[in-house]
């Protein structure tokens, strides 16, 4: 039997692509190797978010380069959004890749595959179609991944999303509560919906079909065995009170919520096309923490933006204390080819983004060490992981607000358990299973 091997780079949302790759090639008879050295079919997953994305990428490619040259009868094959990318140099900056493809056509790899291994080199297929319908090898037994829609129609000016996963397309609302219903079917009690824009979903499949993240949340809430529902991302500016009402409404869905603010300077936001201002992302901070008062808030954060003064990331500096996030993803901002920012003659100095990123950092960490220092002493529902990766005589789990817990007792994966909190990091919760104890 061949075997192939995939490499993953990027998002949530190129894991799960991965997992629709792995099931592609089983389904043609490939088994998974367990380590690229074992593997004749060379899979990589690409991402093209930041620079460091394709640096790391290309020295992953010349391991494969090497590892062809040793054994040439290995096929290479480039997928995802750095390859969407580079569809017009790829072949010719890297000979060696036997085929590539974009995140939209994830469907045609099968085709080339199963044509007796005949892959018609050079060939590169773009965006065409959906790629929900395909067999899935799913990485993880109690979660899953609902991909609800396919690319994004926003414009933010930093980004090469757009670029490389096209329009945003929205899954029929019924196909997403069945292939929901199969998943809980199938022992999944956690679902994380996932779209570049998730808030969005359903606008692009008017007139034919009425519906809208709103209505699916509620939709997915009463599918049966359905514990937990997250999604990422969604948008401030498609944050409407029916959504918040929704969730708030749906015991199912986690009190958790990943809301990307990119900058604390309503300057800067403008600048970068988000289309909402300081005030506004505040104001809709406090009417979800009204309706929902518990909800653990996490956030993207880009400092040094094409023209961002020492002011503008003070800005950032003080709506990150004013929201007081219990975790954020913070990144130098980084030119992106095709991007309005990237032609900026503006951009920021290195080491001045590097001083504003190290700022940041700590203030965020500040934030999530006293946001998990507040759950000691609590109960918290975890859904039972398996083992720790790092102490094998605990277990790890995630609360509701998708913390990582590592707590002593005796559970089964796929379990939801009532665990005491009794310690913290800004990273991790330590605690204990068994019943509430009264403080
Ligand atoms: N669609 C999602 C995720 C986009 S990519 C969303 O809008 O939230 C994830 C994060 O990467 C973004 O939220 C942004 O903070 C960051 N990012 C995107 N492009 C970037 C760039 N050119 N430089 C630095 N960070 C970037
Ligand atoms: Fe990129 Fe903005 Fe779309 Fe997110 S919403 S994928 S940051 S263009
Ligand atoms: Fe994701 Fe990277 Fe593509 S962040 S959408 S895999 S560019």
């Amino acid at each position: 039997m061949k075997r192939y091997h995939v490499t993953t780079f990027g998002c949530q949302m190129n894991v799960h692509d991965s997992e629709r790759i792995k099931g592609l090639l089983e389904s043609v008879g490939l088994g998974e190797a367990a380590t690229p050295d074992d593997a004749d079919f060379l899979v990589f997953n690409t991402c093209t978010i930041r620079e460091k994305a394709d640096e790391r990428l290309v020295a992953h490619l010349m391991d494969a380069r090497a590892a062809k040259q040793r054994d040439p009868g290995k096929v290479v094959v480039v997928g995802g959004c750095w390859s969407e990318s580079m569809k017009d140099e790829l072949f010719d900056q890297f000979p060696f890749v036997d085929l590539a493809f974009g995140p939209g056509n994830i469907h045609r790899l099968g085709d080339f595959i199963q044509a007796g291994g005949e892959i018609p080199r050079g060939h590169f297929s773009t965006f065409d179609s959906f790629a929900g319908d395909l067999p899935l090898k799913r990485d993880r037994d109690y979660q899953a991944w609902l991909q609800i829609s396919t690319g994004c129609n926003c414009n933010c000016a930093y980004c090469i999303v757009p670029s490389v996963r096209g329009r945003e397309h929205s899954r029929h609302p019924d196909d997403l509560v069945r292939e929901a219903s199969a998943l809980a079917a199938d022992g999944v009690r956690e679902l994380t919906l996932l779209g570049q824009n998730v808030n969005s979903y359903g606008r692009d499949l008017r007139p034919a079909v009425t519906t809208s993240f709103a209505a699916l949340l509620r939709a997915l809430d009463a599918v049966p065995g359905i514990e937990r529902i997250r999604f990422t991302s969604p948008h401030p500016k498609d944050m409407r009170d029916d959504v918040i009402e929704a969730m708030a409404d749906s015991p199912a869905v986690c009190e958790h919520l990943h809301l990307p603010v990119q900058s604390g300077s309503t300057r800067v936001l403008k600048a970068m096309r988000r289309t909402y201002s300081r005030e506004r992302y505040l104001t809709l901070v406090e009417r979800i923490r009204d309706r929902i008062p518990d909800i653990a808030l996490t956030t993207d954060i880009i400092v040094g933006f094409p023209g961002e003064t020492d002011a503008e990331f003070e800005d950032t500096l003080t709506l990150v204390d004013e929201v007081g996030y219990d975790h954020a993803f913070t990144f130098v901002y980084s030119p992106r080819r095709g991007t309005d920012a990237a032609r900026r003659e503006d951009q920021v100095a290195e080491e001045v983004k590097k001083e504003r990123i190290q700022r940041l950092v700590d203030l965020v960490q500040a934030h999530a060490a006293r946001r998990n220092a507040a759950l000691v002493g609590t109960v918290q529902e975890v859904l039972v992981e398996g083992p720790s990766r790092t102490d094998p005589s605990v277990l790890r789990g995630r609360t509701r607000a998708n913390k990582a817990v590592n707590f002593g007792g005796e559970a089964t994966a796929g379990e939801l358990v009532d665990v005491r909190i009794t310690a913290s990091t800004s990273q991790t919760l330590a605690g204990q299973l068994g019943a509430p104890v009264a403080v």
